[in-house]
């Protein structure tokens, strides 16, 4: 038979053991926090929140005006001829170069690529196809796009003056 100082020295044991894991409980959740804390009139932040799309949908759309593909697709080549008198100083559309080179089938043409032409150095190394985006962007800002660019032209700033000019030099072919 165990005696009573037996029992109370358990007993003593197990009611200390208990007391540690409370006060490790205790501790461990002051140190990890889990589960929202709300407290009165505050919004519980969630770990993680499922994007239903409505906050987008609610946002208003930016005003920036229709894209240049949709600008292109509904330009006026006859529009883009007039723009075009502006580049008519330099550019001639019959195959003979100007100040600038001939702009007969530029569209989809490589950059710098009219035999004979003295480009700069920056159009030469800017390489790629006049697709109607890099004509798009290089009309926009032309010393900005080709840097040392020979082309001495301020850019185009209408968004509709280039879709519409961009529209008028594929009307040429090549
Ligand atoms: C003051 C003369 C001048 C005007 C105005 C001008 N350009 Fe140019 N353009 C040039 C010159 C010079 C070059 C060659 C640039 C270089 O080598 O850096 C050039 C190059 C270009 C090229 C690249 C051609 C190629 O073969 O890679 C395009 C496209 C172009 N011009 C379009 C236009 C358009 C469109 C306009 C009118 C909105 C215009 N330019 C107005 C002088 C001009």
């Amino acid at each position: 038979m165990f005696d009573t100082m037996t029992i109370t020295k358990a007993g003593g044991a197990l009611c200390g053991a208990f007391l540690i894991f409370l006060l490790g409980k205790w501790a461990a959740e002051s140190l990890y926090h889990t589960g929202p804390v709300a407290h009165a009139g505050e919004e519980v932040a969630q770990a993680y929140t499922i994007d239903t799309g409505a906050a987008e949908a609610a946002a208003p759309a930016a005003d920036a005006g229709p894209d240049f593909a949709t600008l292109l697709a509904s330009a006026d080549a006859a529009a883009g001829e007039k723009v075009f008198g502006k580049c008519k100083a330099c550019h001639k559309i019959d195959g003979t170069n100007g100040t600038g080179p001939h702009l007969d089938g530029v569209v989809g043409r490589a950059v710098a690529s009219v035999a004979g032409f003295g480009y700069s150095d920056g159009m030469v190394s800017h390489g790629g196809d006049w697709t109607p985006e890099a004509l798009n962007t290089f009309l926009e800002d032309p010393k900005g796009v080709v840097a040392g660019t020979k082309m001495s032209f301020a850019g185009l700033k209408k968004p509709e003056d280039r879709a519409n000019i961009i529209a008028y030099l594929q009307s040429l072919g090549g």
